[in-house]
Protein backbone atom coordinates (compact mmCIF):
# COMPACT_ATOMS: atom_id res chain seq x y z
CA UNK A 1 0.00 0.00 0.00
CA UNK A 2 1.27 3.26 -0.64
CA UNK A 3 1.11 5.87 1.81
CA UNK A 4 -0.26 9.29 1.59
CA UNK A 5 2.75 11.65 0.22
CA UNK A 6 3.78 14.32 3.00
CA UNK A 7 2.74 17.32 2.14
CA UNK A 8 5.22 20.08 1.17
CA UNK A 9 3.94 22.85 3.87
CA UNK A 10 5.61 20.65 6.49
CA UNK A 11 8.80 21.50 4.88
CA UNK A 12 9.11 25.06 3.89
CA UNK A 13 9.43 26.09 7.65
CA UNK A 14 12.46 24.51 8.46
CA UNK A 15 15.90 25.95 9.31
CA UNK A 16 18.52 25.40 6.89
CA UNK A 17 20.33 23.71 9.54
CA UNK A 18 17.28 21.40 10.18
CA UNK A 19 17.12 20.76 6.44
CA UNK A 20 20.76 19.89 5.95
CA UNK A 21 20.73 17.46 8.80
CA UNK A 22 17.63 15.56 7.76
CA UNK A 23 18.68 15.60 4.09
CA UNK A 24 22.24 13.86 4.94
CA UNK A 25 20.27 10.99 7.21
CA UNK A 26 17.47 10.38 4.28
CA UNK A 27 20.52 10.07 1.82
CA UNK A 28 22.53 8.04 4.22
CA UNK A 29 19.39 5.95 4.59
CA UNK A 30 18.70 5.90 1.06
CA UNK A 31 22.15 4.31 0.52
CA UNK A 32 23.20 3.11 -3.04
CA UNK A 33 19.03 3.66 -4.23
CA UNK A 34 19.70 7.00 -4.34
CA UNK A 35 21.93 9.54 -6.48
CA UNK A 36 21.51 13.32 -6.49
CA UNK A 37 23.20 14.78 -9.91
CA UNK A 38 23.93 18.90 -9.45
CA UNK A 39 23.98 21.30 -12.29
CA UNK A 40 27.12 23.78 -11.50
CA UNK A 41 24.12 26.37 -11.33
CA UNK A 42 22.31 25.38 -8.06
CA UNK A 43 23.21 27.38 -5.33
CA UNK A 44 24.75 26.41 -2.84
CA UNK A 45 22.67 25.11 -0.43
CA UNK A 46 21.50 22.30 -2.91
CA UNK A 47 25.04 21.86 -4.47
CA UNK A 48 26.37 20.65 -1.26
CA UNK A 49 24.67 17.32 -1.38
CA UNK A 50 25.20 16.81 -5.02
CA UNK A 51 26.72 12.90 -5.35
CA UNK A 52 27.75 13.85 -9.23
CA UNK A 53 28.02 17.68 -9.82
CA UNK A 54 28.77 18.71 -13.73
CA UNK A 55 27.50 20.54 -16.94
CA UNK A 56 25.12 19.26 -18.94
CA UNK A 57 26.87 16.55 -20.64
CA UNK A 58 28.66 15.40 -17.87
CA UNK A 59 25.09 14.56 -16.02
CA UNK A 60 23.76 12.59 -19.10
CA UNK A 61 26.21 10.82 -18.80
CA UNK A 62 26.26 10.07 -15.40
CA UNK A 63 22.18 9.21 -15.81
CA UNK A 64 23.13 6.96 -18.45
CA UNK A 65 25.41 4.88 -16.13
CA UNK A 66 23.47 5.29 -12.71
CA UNK A 67 22.09 2.33 -11.35
CA UNK A 68 20.12 3.52 -8.63
CA UNK A 69 16.64 3.51 -8.14
CA UNK A 70 15.58 7.23 -8.11
CA UNK A 71 17.94 9.81 -9.55
CA UNK A 72 16.80 13.30 -8.10
CA UNK A 73 18.06 16.04 -10.49
CA UNK A 74 19.10 19.34 -9.26
CA UNK A 75 18.47 20.90 -12.40
CA UNK A 76 16.16 22.02 -14.26
CA UNK A 77 13.11 20.27 -16.31
CA UNK A 78 14.70 19.03 -19.66
CA UNK A 79 18.05 17.87 -17.51
CA UNK A 80 15.18 15.34 -15.19
CA UNK A 81 13.95 14.19 -18.59
CA UNK A 82 17.12 13.38 -20.40
CA UNK A 83 18.06 11.26 -17.27
CA UNK A 84 14.60 9.58 -17.54
CA UNK A 85 14.64 8.83 -21.16
CA UNK A 86 18.08 7.03 -20.92
CA UNK A 87 17.91 5.53 -17.20
CA UNK A 88 16.30 2.06 -17.53
CA UNK A 89 12.83 1.28 -16.52
CA UNK A 90 13.09 0.60 -12.82
CA UNK A 91 15.04 3.62 -12.09
CA UNK A 92 12.88 6.91 -11.71
CA UNK A 93 14.14 10.91 -12.56
CA UNK A 94 12.92 13.27 -9.98
CA UNK A 95 12.84 16.81 -10.38
CA UNK A 96 12.49 18.44 -6.48
CA UNK A 97 10.57 21.30 -7.63
CA UNK A 98 8.70 20.80 -10.92
CA UNK A 99 8.70 24.78 -11.46
CA UNK A 100 12.19 24.52 -12.20
CA UNK A 101 12.56 25.22 -15.91
CA UNK A 102 14.70 26.78 -19.08
CA UNK A 103 13.31 29.82 -20.30
CA UNK A 104 15.63 29.37 -23.16
CA UNK A 105 14.10 25.72 -24.10
CA UNK A 106 10.84 26.85 -23.93
CA UNK A 107 11.24 29.13 -26.73
CA UNK A 108 11.25 26.45 -28.90
CA UNK A 109 8.23 23.60 -29.34
CA UNK A 110 7.12 20.71 -31.73
CA UNK A 111 4.22 22.91 -33.29
CA UNK A 112 6.58 25.28 -34.55
CA UNK A 113 9.47 23.51 -35.12
CA UNK A 114 7.31 21.01 -37.61
CA UNK A 115 5.51 24.49 -39.08
CA UNK A 116 9.04 25.14 -39.92
CA UNK A 117 10.22 21.53 -41.51
CA UNK A 118 7.26 21.97 -43.56
CA UNK A 119 8.07 25.34 -44.23
CA UNK A 120 11.76 24.31 -45.34
CA UNK A 121 10.59 21.51 -47.37
CA UNK A 122 8.05 24.22 -49.83
CA UNK A 123 12.34 25.55 -50.64
CA UNK A 124 14.25 22.29 -50.40
CA UNK A 125 14.40 18.66 -49.39
CA UNK A 126 14.86 18.79 -46.06
CA UNK A 127 14.82 15.41 -44.92
CA UNK A 128 17.58 15.32 -47.69
CA UNK A 129 19.57 18.72 -46.74
CA UNK A 130 19.21 19.35 -43.41
CA UNK A 131 20.05 18.24 -40.27
CA UNK A 132 18.20 18.82 -37.48
CA UNK A 133 20.16 19.25 -34.33
CA UNK A 134 18.41 20.45 -31.03
CA UNK A 135 20.17 21.47 -27.98
CA UNK A 136 20.22 19.37 -24.83
CA UNK A 137 18.35 23.06 -23.54
CA UNK A 138 14.76 21.43 -25.46
CA UNK A 139 12.12 19.73 -24.67
CA UNK A 140 11.89 15.79 -25.06
CA UNK A 141 9.44 15.78 -27.92
CA UNK A 142 11.85 17.86 -29.74
CA UNK A 143 14.61 15.17 -29.10
CA UNK A 144 12.00 12.90 -30.54
CA UNK A 145 11.41 15.30 -33.69
CA UNK A 146 15.47 15.06 -34.51
CA UNK A 147 15.37 11.38 -33.41
CA UNK A 148 12.78 10.68 -35.99
CA UNK A 149 14.47 13.14 -38.86
CA UNK A 150 17.46 11.32 -38.42
CA UNK A 151 19.14 14.40 -36.46
CA UNK A 152 21.43 15.04 -32.82
CA UNK A 153 21.40 16.35 -29.49
CA UNK A 154 24.46 18.50 -28.70
CA UNK A 155 25.75 20.65 -25.12
CA UNK A 156 27.93 23.01 -25.14
CA UNK A 157 31.02 20.99 -24.88
CA UNK A 158 30.55 18.95 -27.83
CA UNK A 159 28.63 21.21 -30.00
CA UNK A 160 31.69 21.51 -33.00
CA UNK A 161 31.75 17.93 -32.93
CA UNK A 162 27.97 17.79 -33.67
CA UNK A 163 28.20 19.74 -36.08
CA UNK A 164 30.59 17.95 -37.94
CA UNK A 165 29.01 14.77 -37.30
CA UNK A 166 26.13 16.55 -38.73
CA UNK A 167 27.26 17.86 -42.26
CA UNK A 168 28.93 14.44 -42.91
CA UNK A 169 25.85 13.56 -43.31
CA UNK A 170 23.29 16.55 -44.95
CA UNK A 171 24.52 20.07 -46.41
CA UNK A 172 23.11 21.95 -43.47
CA UNK A 173 21.89 22.58 -40.44
CA UNK A 174 18.33 23.41 -38.89
CA UNK A 175 19.44 24.29 -34.99
CA UNK A 176 17.08 24.61 -32.26
CA UNK A 177 16.70 26.62 -29.68
CA UNK A 178 19.64 28.85 -28.77
CA UNK A 179 20.87 30.83 -31.92
CA UNK A 180 24.35 32.05 -30.08
CA UNK A 181 25.60 28.66 -29.24
CA UNK A 182 24.79 27.80 -33.06
CA UNK A 183 26.39 30.70 -34.59
CA UNK A 184 29.56 30.74 -32.04
CA UNK A 185 30.02 27.28 -33.18
CA UNK A 186 29.86 27.62 -37.19
CA UNK A 187 32.03 30.63 -37.05
CA UNK A 188 34.47 28.57 -35.31
CA UNK A 189 34.18 26.08 -38.15
CA UNK A 190 35.11 28.74 -40.64
CA UNK A 191 30.92 29.20 -41.23
CA UNK A 192 30.67 32.89 -42.57
CA UNK A 193 27.99 34.56 -40.79
CA UNK A 194 26.08 35.41 -43.71
CA UNK A 195 25.36 31.20 -44.19
CA UNK A 196 23.88 31.38 -40.95
CA UNK A 197 20.38 32.86 -41.19
CA UNK A 198 18.35 32.90 -38.36
CA UNK A 199 14.58 31.41 -38.30
CA UNK A 200 12.25 34.11 -36.70
CA UNK A 201 9.68 31.24 -35.86
CA UNK A 202 6.77 33.88 -35.32
CA UNK A 203 7.30 35.35 -39.04
CA UNK A 204 6.16 33.00 -42.18
CA UNK A 205 9.16 31.10 -43.74
CA UNK A 206 11.23 32.31 -40.41
CA UNK A 207 11.02 35.65 -42.28
CA UNK A 208 13.64 34.31 -44.63
CA UNK A 209 13.34 34.22 -48.41
CA UNK A 210 13.77 31.21 -50.72
CA UNK A 211 17.13 32.40 -51.87
CA UNK A 212 18.66 33.07 -47.88
CA UNK A 213 17.43 29.47 -47.39
CA UNK A 214 19.14 27.50 -50.37
CA UNK A 215 22.27 30.07 -49.26
CA UNK A 216 22.02 29.10 -45.53
CA UNK A 217 24.52 26.22 -44.27
CA UNK A 218 22.75 26.98 -40.77
CA UNK A 219 19.44 28.07 -40.41
CA UNK A 220 19.55 29.62 -36.49
CA UNK A 221 16.26 29.49 -34.25
CA UNK A 222 15.73 32.76 -33.05
CA UNK A 223 16.23 31.90 -29.42
CA UNK A 224 18.29 32.61 -26.46
CA UNK A 225 19.09 32.78 -22.82
CA UNK A 226 17.89 35.64 -20.97
CA UNK A 227 20.66 34.70 -18.51
CA UNK A 228 23.77 35.13 -21.09
CA UNK A 229 22.55 37.74 -23.43
CA UNK A 230 22.91 40.25 -20.41
CA UNK A 231 26.55 40.40 -20.98
CA UNK A 232 27.46 43.25 -23.45
CA UNK A 233 31.14 43.58 -24.93
CA UNK A 234 30.97 46.80 -23.12
CA UNK A 235 31.21 45.51 -19.63
CA UNK A 236 34.45 43.94 -21.02
CA UNK A 237 36.28 46.81 -22.80
CA UNK A 238 35.16 48.35 -18.97
CA UNK A 239 36.00 45.86 -16.78
CA UNK A 240 39.31 45.52 -19.06
CA UNK A 241 40.29 48.99 -18.56
CA UNK A 242 40.65 49.36 -14.91
CA UNK A 243 42.29 45.86 -14.89
CA UNK A 244 44.11 45.06 -18.37
CA UNK A 245 46.22 41.96 -16.65
CA UNK A 246 42.64 40.03 -16.56
CA UNK A 247 41.63 36.89 -18.64
CA UNK A 248 38.09 37.06 -19.92
CA UNK A 249 36.15 33.80 -20.08
CA UNK A 250 32.63 33.10 -21.90
CA UNK A 251 29.64 30.75 -21.87
CA UNK A 252 28.74 29.79 -25.24
CA UNK A 253 25.21 30.90 -25.14
CA UNK A 254 26.50 34.78 -24.83
CA UNK A 255 26.41 37.04 -28.20
CA UNK A 256 29.16 36.83 -30.43
CA UNK A 257 30.04 39.88 -29.85
CA UNK A 258 30.83 39.12 -26.06
CA UNK A 259 32.51 35.63 -27.29
CA UNK A 260 34.71 37.43 -29.93
CA UNK A 261 35.98 39.10 -26.97
CA UNK A 262 36.88 36.61 -25.06
CA UNK A 263 40.21 34.82 -24.20
CA UNK A 264 38.19 31.11 -23.66
CA UNK A 265 34.77 30.25 -24.30
CA UNK A 266 33.38 26.95 -23.40
CA UNK A 267 30.99 25.13 -21.32
CA UNK A 268 30.27 25.54 -17.55
CA UNK A 269 32.97 22.36 -16.90
CA UNK A 270 35.49 23.99 -19.01
CA UNK A 271 35.14 27.59 -17.29
CA UNK A 272 35.59 25.86 -13.86
CA UNK A 273 38.57 23.42 -14.75
CA UNK A 274 40.64 26.58 -17.18
CA UNK A 275 40.14 28.35 -14.16
CA UNK A 276 41.57 25.75 -11.90
CA UNK A 277 44.52 25.35 -14.05
CA UNK A 278 45.46 28.60 -14.70
CA UNK A 279 48.39 30.04 -12.43
CA UNK A 280 48.04 31.27 -9.36
CA UNK A 281 47.01 35.30 -8.91
CA UNK A 282 45.33 35.81 -11.76
CA UNK A 283 42.37 37.63 -11.82
CA UNK A 284 38.67 36.35 -14.41
CA UNK A 285 35.92 38.05 -16.12
CA UNK A 286 33.20 35.31 -16.47
CA UNK A 287 29.94 35.55 -18.68
CA UNK A 288 27.96 32.75 -17.21
CA UNK A 289 25.00 32.00 -14.04
CA UNK A 290 25.83 34.50 -10.96
CA UNK A 291 25.85 31.11 -8.48
CA UNK A 292 28.82 29.46 -10.25
CA UNK A 293 31.04 32.27 -10.81
CA UNK A 294 30.39 33.19 -6.76
CA UNK A 295 31.60 29.38 -5.91
CA UNK A 296 34.41 29.96 -7.81
CA UNK A 297 35.41 33.07 -6.31
CA UNK A 298 35.47 31.28 -2.82
CA UNK A 299 37.02 28.25 -4.11
CA UNK A 300 40.17 29.72 -5.44
CA UNK A 301 40.52 32.91 -3.46
CA UNK A 302 43.31 31.46 -1.33
CA UNK A 303 45.36 30.42 -4.39
CA UNK A 304 45.13 34.71 -5.09
CA UNK A 305 42.85 34.04 -7.82
CA UNK A 306 39.80 36.70 -8.36
CA UNK A 307 37.11 35.83 -10.13
CA UNK A 308 34.56 38.48 -11.18
CA UNK A 309 31.12 38.22 -12.73
CA UNK A 310 30.72 40.24 -16.18
CA UNK A 311 27.81 42.23 -15.83
CA UNK A 312 27.14 45.15 -13.64
CA UNK A 313 23.66 43.81 -13.33
CA UNK A 314 23.11 40.32 -11.51
CA UNK A 315 21.34 37.74 -13.43
CA UNK A 316 20.60 34.39 -12.58
CA UNK A 317 18.73 31.95 -13.84
CA UNK A 318 15.58 32.39 -11.86
CA UNK A 319 13.92 29.08 -12.70
CA UNK A 320 16.58 26.74 -12.31
CA UNK A 321 17.56 28.60 -9.05
CA UNK A 322 14.48 27.26 -7.97
CA UNK A 323 15.14 24.11 -6.01
CA UNK A 324 15.82 24.40 -2.79
CA UNK A 325 16.57 22.46 0.19
CA UNK A 326 12.64 22.09 1.71
CA UNK A 327 12.05 20.62 -1.78
CA UNK A 328 14.94 18.56 -1.60
CA UNK A 329 13.94 17.25 1.72
CA UNK A 330 10.45 16.77 0.68
CA UNK A 331 11.44 14.60 -2.09
CA UNK A 332 13.98 12.47 -0.01
CA UNK A 333 11.41 11.93 3.26
CA UNK A 334 9.00 10.84 0.69
CA UNK A 335 11.21 8.19 -1.34
CA UNK A 336 11.90 6.96 2.34
CA UNK A 337 7.64 6.51 2.99
CA UNK A 338 7.67 4.82 -0.51
CA UNK A 339 5.79 7.72 -2.38
CA UNK A 340 7.93 9.06 -5.12
CA UNK A 341 6.56 12.83 -6.19
CA UNK A 342 7.66 15.08 -8.74
CA UNK A 343 8.61 11.86 -10.98
CA UNK A 344 9.55 12.72 -14.59
CA UNK A 345 8.17 10.57 -16.69
CA UNK A 346 8.80 10.80 -20.93
CA UNK A 347 5.90 9.33 -23.16
CA UNK A 348 7.39 5.86 -24.00
CA UNK A 349 7.30 6.43 -28.27
CA UNK A 350 8.69 9.74 -27.82
CA UNK A 351 11.47 8.82 -25.00
CA UNK A 352 12.65 5.97 -27.72
CA UNK A 353 13.14 8.68 -30.83
CA UNK A 354 14.67 10.98 -28.36
CA UNK A 355 17.16 7.92 -27.59
CA UNK A 356 18.17 7.55 -30.80
CA UNK A 357 19.15 11.67 -30.63
CA UNK A 358 20.75 11.51 -27.63
CA UNK A 359 22.75 7.85 -28.33
CA UNK A 360 23.79 9.62 -31.65
CA UNK A 361 25.31 12.36 -29.35
CA UNK A 362 26.43 9.84 -26.69
CA UNK A 363 28.54 7.79 -29.26
CA UNK A 364 30.81 10.76 -30.32
CA UNK A 365 34.20 10.35 -28.49
CA UNK A 366 33.93 14.02 -26.49
P1 LIG B 1 26.42 23.54 -19.59
O1 LIG B 1 26.15 22.30 -20.35
O2 LIG B 1 27.60 24.31 -20.08
O3 LIG B 1 26.46 23.30 -18.14
O4 LIG B 1 25.22 24.54 -19.87
C1 LIG B 1 23.92 24.34 -19.42
C2 LIG B 1 23.17 25.58 -19.40
O5 LIG B 1 21.98 25.59 -19.28
C3 LIG B 1 23.91 26.80 -19.56
O6 LIG B 1 23.05 27.85 -19.42
FE1 LIG C 1 18.24 27.87 -19.55
FE2 LIG C 1 19.77 30.05 -19.58
FE3 LIG C 1 19.01 28.97 -17.26
FE4 LIG C 1 20.81 27.73 -18.82
S1 LIG C 1 21.04 29.71 -17.78
S2 LIG C 1 19.05 26.77 -17.78
S3 LIG C 1 19.99 28.25 -20.85
S4 LIG C 1 17.64 29.91 -18.81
Amino acid sequence: MVATALGLEDFTALSEIQCKQRILEAKAALGSRLVILGHHYQRDEVFQHADYAGDSLKLSRQAALSGAEYIVFCGVHFMAEVADILSSKNQRAILPDLGAGCSMADMANLAKVERAWRELNTVLDADKEITPVTYINSAADLKAFCGRHQGIVCTSTNAKHVLEWSFQRREKVLFFPDQHLGRNTGYGMDIPLDQMVVWDFDKPMGGLSKQAIRDAKIILWKGFCSVHQIFKPEDIDRFLEKHPETKVISHPEASFEVCQKSDYVGSTEYIIQTIKEAEKNTRWLVGTELNLVNRLNDQFKSEGKSVHFMSPTICMCSTMFRIDQPHLLWCLENLLEGNVVNQIKVDVDEAKFARLALDSMLGLSI
